[in-house]
């Protein structure tokens, strides 16, 4: 089947790197003027401007959508959530208006460990139920990837439970999904004093049937102050590592806590969130591979301050963006409002943050050959814009919804 989409005002981000984009890069969006693209079989199969254009043979003129003075992005890429959960939590969320912090409720066996009591409550088809809605919810606001994490099992069966429900996802849905095992999210109550015995149930009974059952594609701990120091952070992941998962790790989120630096060492596709970040985590990060994924929302949700993105980006660091849609920190799986809040709250061009948010996204999930920009050959996950009259329209009138139809694998989910 063969879709053509005609009188483009502006097809964006045509890159296709090798490397993720770094430091100043990630300021050049590659885009087509007045452009044409074609699809089939759900893939991008050519694209140029339409002064190029070949008609092309036997085509349905029902297939053909003439999107002059609309924009055609690459959907976009969230490599960070935790999409799959039993319940909400505004209790919470009005302690906090209140004045609790978010360390003050984890201290009371709330956040996480909310969250694990619920959903060890929950049955694997009522989760998948749930977690099928919010994926549905996030492609129609224009997610054409994403990644999501366990973590609020917490034992045995309820980190498998979710696992599951995760695999089911990346099995249903025409999305490409990643599943991150995050075991190490926090420890659980009657751990609290016995933290080698819970990293002995995540490296003993966890991981063995998780890498059995091909359940995760990466590994993630919580290395925070409180939560999981860097030399357990070292040792989860190690483990981790000697089945092929390789880690993604949530760093410098409330502490200098050490997690840049761990994750640096053990080679870590990505480090996420950075809140909390120094010089010398910044310089480190800068001169590495591993990928500073920013997670925005969370940071306005908790009322914390925006992650230092020109300081990261002046650096050479590559960063990417990612939602954190979770019902603790980021009630919100809206990339639209996260790549707003990095222009408005943190400085980025929009240039930078719709490279950050795509391709940069992309190799945060290893998707890089399949995800994240105009690309022959990568699935066709697209957004169509309404008509707009810039691109730095999109992040500027951050209230509105710009989006008229999002594509995805070729067929129109909204
Ligand atoms: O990425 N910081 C750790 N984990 C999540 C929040 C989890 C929760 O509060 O439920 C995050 O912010
Ligand atoms: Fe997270």
């Amino acid at each position: 089947m063969t879709t053509e989409f005609i009188n483009i005002s502006l097809l964006v981000n045509t890159c296709h790197p090798h490397q993720p984009l770094r430091g100043r890069e990630l300021a050049d969006l590659p885009c087509i003027r007045d452009a044409y693209l074609i699809i089939e079989d759900g893939m991008i199969a050519a694209f140029g401007a339409m002064k190029e254009r070949k008609s092309v043979p036997g085509m349905d003129p029902a297939m053909t959508v003439d999107a002059t003075g609309r924009f055609l992005l690459p959907a976009w890429c969230d490599s960070h959530t935790h999409l799959v959960f039993a319940a909400s939590r505004e209790e919470e969320f009005v302690d906090k208006i209140r004045g609790l912090s978010y360390s003050d409720i984890a201290a009371k066996g709330g956040g996480i460990l909310n969250s694990a009591r619920r959903l060890n409550e929950v049955s694997e088809d009522e989760l998948f139920r749930l977690a099928w809605i919010r994926l549905e919810e996030i492609s129609r606001l224009g997610t054409g990837a994403v990644e999501i994490k366990s973590g609020y099992g917490l034992t045995v069966a309820g980190e498998l439970k979710m696992l599951r429900v995760i695999k089911r996802l990346k099995e249903r849905s025409r999305l490409p999904v990643k599943a991150t095992f995050l075991g190490a999210h926090t420890y659980p109550m009657e751990f609290r004093d016995d933290h080698e015995g819970y990293i002995e149930l995540i490296i003993n009974e966890m991981l063995p049937v998780i890498a059995h059952e091909k359940l995760a594609d990466f590994i993630d701990v919580f290395c925070e102050t409180g939560f999981f120091s860097p030399e357990e952070t070292e040792r989860i992941v190690r483990a981790g590592l000697g089945y092929g998962l390789k880690p993604k790790i949530h760093a410098n989120q409330l502490n200098l806590s050490g997690g840049t630096q761990a994750g640096i060492k053990l080679g870590a596709l990505s480090v996420d969130h950075l809140e909390t970040m120094d010089g010398s985590a910044i310089q480190e990060l800068s001169q590495s591979k591993t990928i500073g994924t920013l997670l925005p929302s969370a940071a306005f949700f908790l009322r914390m301050p925006f992650q230092p993105a020109r300081k990261l980006i002046d650096a050479g660091c590559a960063v990417a963006l990612a939602t954190d849609y979770n019902p603790g920190s980021s009630p919100s799986g809206n990339m639209n409002l996260v790549i707003a809040m990095s222009c408005i709250g943190m400085r980025m061009l929009p240039e930078e943050a719709i490279n950050a948010a795509t391709i940069n996204g992309a190799f945060a999930m290893e998707l890089q050959d399949k995800a994240g920009s105009i690309t022959v050959g990568k699935i066709a996950n697209l957004i169509l814009t309404k008509q707009i009259p810039s691109l730095a329209y999109f992040p500027y009138a951050f209230g509105s919804n710009h989006i008229e139809r999002v594509m995805i694998g070729g067929e129109w989910v909204s």
